[in-house]
């Protein structure tokens, strides 16, 4: 697994006092399994995702629930299926990406093979902990709308 301290301090800047929607084995890969600090934490589960939670148990829940939110303060973290299932409704994706796949046994749908989302920005590539990543920003420009 990787630490990559500058991608974590763009994702605490970017959720931090939005909302965060998350996917159960997400919120369990969290250090005891314990919800985000300063953030909404929306779990999409089939049980109790536990206190300091909203756990919706389907897409319909989940979309009633994200209606309370200015749109663009509702981020995505994942995993896998939970990006699956969510990406066409997202309007940006902020990708960090790494020259190595870290041993990953999931990994995140691949955005430039989907004809849907376009690359708008990408940083320089720079080091963080000894890896290599950039920054990207894509724009999904067929965005599924819910309400
Ligand atoms: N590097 C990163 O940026 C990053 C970010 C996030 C996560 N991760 C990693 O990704 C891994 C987790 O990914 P994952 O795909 O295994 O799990 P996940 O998407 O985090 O969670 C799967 C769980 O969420 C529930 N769920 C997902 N979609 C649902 C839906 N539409 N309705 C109801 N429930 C739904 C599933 O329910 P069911 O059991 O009913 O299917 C399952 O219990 C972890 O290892 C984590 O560390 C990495």
């Amino acid at each position: 697994m990787f630490s990559l301290p500058k991608d974590m301090k763009f994702f605490r800047e970017t959720t931090t006092g939005k909302t965060v929607v998350m996917g159960l084995n997400t919120l369990r890969s969290f250090p005891a399994g314990k919800p985000l600090k300063n953030r909404t934490n929306i779990v999409l589960s089939p049980v109790d995702a536990g206190a300091g939670t909203l756990t919706v148990h389907d897409l319909k829940e989940l979309f009633a629930e994200v209606k309370k939110y200015p749109e663009d303060d509702v981020f995505v973290i994942g995993g896998a299926s939970v990006f699956r299932a969510l990406l066409p409704y997202c309007t940006e994706a902020f990708v960090t990406k790494v020259d190595e796949d870290g041993g990953a046994d999931v990994f995140a749908p691949d955005l430039d093979a989907d004809p849907a989302f376009e690359c708008v920005s990408e940083s320089e590539p720079e080091e963080d902990n000894g890896h290599t990543i950039r920054f990207c920003t894509y724009k999904n420009r067929n965005v599924l709308r819910f309400l």
